[in-house]
């Protein structure tokens, strides 16, 4: 993987800010967006910026074409079987409350969570515990904080209806044995979503070998625009979701008192959609694809253990959660004590162009459950180099001094 070449890809990197290069560590957030996909979306304000389904002239069927070829590439990138188990979402936020607004639950069922749940995956089980009076239970980490399998067998009831769990974790980079939950949640006669938000982006994924019925992930932290992102839903299980946002485009008729639903994906997708963002998201895939997804996870490995030893060495730095960083993919989260973890955030951009993120990042429970307050979090991706880790390392060495 060249990253020199990459790196000539992303318009910002090419930029100085106060006479000093931008050194972005901030992907788990947001990624940057490389040209493929700024010329993909720009092919569809300049050259068909039309409506797909509705009309019949040419600028609207060619919106259709383009958006039936992203779907296929947004389903070949996650291994699905038929394009019709994709179905467009704004971001991975969208498809998990579909997923649990949608299918039927009934008091006493149980959803099971890990314990470091972003919130867009906690707060829908609070509001079903409320309006559906579902049991929400929270498998806990071992003492190491990795994922704790026997405390989730443990878990395992015939209650258990849906087991949602986070794939990759934003708050360390932890990533699941999701193979082996999802066989033990079948095994039990359980469903299984993944929260792939921050797998997706950085390793290979595969829906049909993890077998997994429900996927959420988001096209903004895949390189891809702003407010995308899918839903994967297993064929056979689409007849189980109740049309999530109905109206225009999820309909085959309608009279003034009965209609008749499209099969999905339409039926989930209502009104007109984001079609630039589709067809950018699909070149995001595409990108990622002709990078490989082996060689950019292998590269974001060896980024963070050149980052985590740095850090180790600086006397004052904690790293928060897991400690082994050949289990945190690109992720390292961690304080220098003496200092706020948005203080140390700032200094760092002030004085070096350093973007990272600080705060609890949508993980207030585990902080809150930790005693921890939050905590400074660099997320690296593709287009991160040595050159900038090691900058990153001296940044935290001089403000360790400071503390
Ligand atoms: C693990 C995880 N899940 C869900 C989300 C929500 O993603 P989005 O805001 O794109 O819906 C995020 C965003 O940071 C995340 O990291």
């Amino acid at each position: 993987m060249d990253v020199d070449s990459i790196r000539e890809d992303f318009v910002v990197l090419q930029k100085e800010v106060n006479g000093k290069p931008i050194i972005y560590m901030d992907s788990a957030c947001m990624s940057l967006k490389p040209l493929k996909v700024l010329e993909a979306i720009n092919n569809y304000y300049m050259n068909f910026p039309s409506c797909a389904g509705r009309s019949n002239h040419t600028l609207s069927n060619q919106v259709e074409e383009e958006r039936k070829k992203a779907r296929e590439a947004i389903q070949k990138f996650i291994g699905a079987d038929r394009s019709n188990e994709i179905i467009f979402t704004r971001n991975t936020t969208e498809g998990l409350n579909l997923v649990m607004s949608s299918l039927d639950f009934d008091e006493g069922d149980v959803i099971l969570t890990t314990d470091r749940e972003h919130n867009s995956n906690l707060i829908p089980c609070h509001m079903l515990a409320k309006s559906a009076g579902i049991t929400h239970q929270v498998v806990k980490s071992g003492d190491d904080f990795t994922f704790d399998m026997d405390r989730f067998q443990q878990a395992l009831s015939d209650k258990v209806k849906l087991v949602s769990f986070v794939y990759t974790s934003n708050l360390d980079g932890h990533t699941l044995p999701v193979k082996e939950i999802i066989k033990a949640a079948h095994d039990n006669g359980s469903m299984v979503m993944l929260d792939a938000a921050q797998a997706v982006p950085h390793h290979d994924v595969n829906v049909k070998k993890l077998d997994v019925d429900f996927l959420a992930f988001s096209g903004h932290k895949m390189l891809g625009p702003t407010g995308t992102g899918a839903l994967y839903v297993k064929e056979e299980l689409q007849g189980l979701l109740r049309p999530f946002m109905v109206g225009g485009e999820t309909v085959e008729w309608s009279t003034y008192d009965d209609h008749k639903f499209l099969n999905p994906p339409e039926r989930f997708e209502a009104g007109l959609q984001n079609y630039a963002g589709e067809i950018g998201f699909a070149a995001a895939a595409r990108y990622i694809s002709s990078v490989g997804k082996d060689n950019i996870s292998w590269h974001e490995q060896k980024l963070t253990e050149r980052l985590h030893e740095g850090l180790s060495s600086i006397k004052g730095v904690e790293i928060v959660g897991v400690q082994n960083p050949s289990l945190r993919g690109g992720i390292t989260s961690f304080n220098v004590s003496g200092m706020g973890f948005h203080e140390v955030a700032m200094l760092l951009n002030e004085n070096d162009n350093i973007m990272v993120r600080s705060g609890q990042h949508c993980v207030h429970s585990w902080f809150k459950a930790h005693e921890i307050e939050g905590s400074v979090r660099a997320s690296l991706y593709l287009y991160n180099t040595e050159e900038e880790v090691d900058k990153m390392v001296s940044a935290i060495g001089e403000i360790a001094k400071l503390s």
